[in-house]
């Protein structure tokens, strides 16, 4: 056994890297950007989907996510006042709209521990894109609140949920939230879910080889003909605490592979552009889709990369702007809504900021040594959100 086999490499920084500047020409007259309902980066990848994170914080310790060693009673969370309030969160949430998103996720750490968070979704719901319709706005939770917060999620504004579930056995479930959370409350939660409307609901199941991968078929004939769309995530090296490595990672033609053996499966068109999932239904016995069975997803970042057509931006707890899941630094953007920004400045800014993204690391992995993921300063994603 190697050094790496029984340690985990803690880096010597802080998580949170300090944020980088606006470019100064979003603020000279001459260079300013007004929003016109759509920009592109630099590689012609409109922006659509923007990802909120509402808290740092998380009631469970996944481990490929926020393991127990580093995320400690002696971890340094936010503090109250870094984060965005409502408002400040709603003021860019307008601004994006005004640039062309159309969905917006709710993310945490577990979004569901934000005190008030109905409040938010109001007012988020209340947002009209330029052509005047209401927005996608959803939610990814580890489903441990949903039962008691179901209705009033619904009520608010929320339109549908997704819930984070690794596997139906109880041991196995336990283990891996580390925080020995019985899986018959999230399994309660999802069904207040789907009660009051909130769907259609997804299941983001992320699959470790050695951990969960005997979970597979019992998810997949358990949420078949549910209505639910079950997805299976390869293990990403996201964040710099996860001692990510390539052997744990199951790649989705294995998982494909796996289910046609009892369930056989025919490949549907994306139902989106830029969809981070592959889709799959389920087939009838003359082999073709069975919409009463339904489908399910397999998202392939490690090994069949999409920043091709991504359009998700990422807005941090504390108002940092990320062009990517993986990227080493967000852009500040609570000082311009906290300071005496204008909103003309603030669309000026997110235009300049967006149109001169390159990013594409799942591309560039493959080009990495083996095993080794990214360089470890990245942030997690308990701070952006997946
Ligand atoms: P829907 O509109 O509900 O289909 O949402 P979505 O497809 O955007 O998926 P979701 O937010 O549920 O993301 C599922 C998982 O995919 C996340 O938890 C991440 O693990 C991964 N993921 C989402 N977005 C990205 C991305 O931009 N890059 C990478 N590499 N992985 C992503
Ligand atoms: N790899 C893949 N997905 C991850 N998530 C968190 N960490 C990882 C990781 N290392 C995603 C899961 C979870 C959501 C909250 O974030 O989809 O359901
Ligand atoms: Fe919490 Fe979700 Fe991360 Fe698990 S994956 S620790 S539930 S934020
Ligand atoms: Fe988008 Fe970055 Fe994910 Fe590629 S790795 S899909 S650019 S968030």
């Amino acid at each position: 056994m190697t050094n790496r086999d029984t340690h985990r490499v803690i880096p010597l920084m802080d998580l949170r890297p300090s944020g980088l500047a606006v470019p100064a020409a979003a603020f000279h007259a001459d260079t300013r950007l007004a929003a016109n309902g759509l920009i592109a980066d630099l590689r012609g990848r409109a922006l659509r989907d923007l990802r909120i994170s509402v808290t740092d914080r998380c009631n469970f310790r996944c481990n490929y996510c926020m393991p127990k060693e580093i995320f400690d009673k002696d971890y340094a969370y936010l503090k109250h006042t870094d984060l965005l309030t409502f408002e400040e969160i709603t003021r860019l949430a307008h601004v994006f709209v005004a640039h062309g998103v159309e969905k917006i996720r709710l993310t945490g750490g577990e979004p569901l521990l934000r005190k008030n968070l109905e409040q938010l979704i109001e007012q988020l719901a209340a947002l009209r894109t330029p052509a005047g319709k209401p927005l996608d706005i959803t939610l990814t939770t580890n489903g441990a609140l949903l039962a008691r917060k179901a209705q009033s999620l619904k009520d608010a504004g929320l339109k549908r949920v997704t819930v984070s579930l690794d596997g139906l056995d109880d041991a196995v479930f336990r283990s891996m939230n580390d925080v020995d959370f019985p899986v018959a409350n999230v399994l309660a939660g999802i069904e207040a879910a789907r009660a009051v409307g909130l769907g259609p609901i997804k299941i983001n199941m992320v699959v470790k080889r050695g951990t969960n991968a005997q979970e597979i078929l019992p998810m997949a004939r358990h949420f078949k003909g549910s209505g639910m769309v079950l997805r299976f995530i390869e293990y990403m090296d996201v964040g710099a605490t996860n001692g990510w490595r390539m052997n744990e990672v199951m790649p989705s033609a294995e998982v494909i592979a796996l289910l046609q053996s009892e369930l056989p499966l025919v490949p549907l068109e994306p139902s989106a552009p830029g969809e981070t999932a592959q889709r799959w239904g389920y087939a009838n016995a003359q082999g073709q889709h069975d919409p009463a069975a339904g489908e399910i997803g397999v998202i392939s970042s490690v090994t069949q990369a999409f920043c091709g057509s991504c359009n998700r931006a990422r807005l941090s707890t504390e108002g940092q702007l990320y062009l990517c899941l993986f990227a080493e630094k967000g852009y500040d953007l609570r000082s311009l809504v906290r300071g005496s920004a204008s909103e003309a400045d603030v669309q000026s800014a997110i235009a300049h900021i967006w149109q001169g993204r390159t990013d594409n690391y799942s591309e560039q992995r493959s080009t990495l040594p083996a095993d080794q993921g990214a360089p470890v300063k990245r942030v997690e994603m308990s701070y952006i959100g997946g």
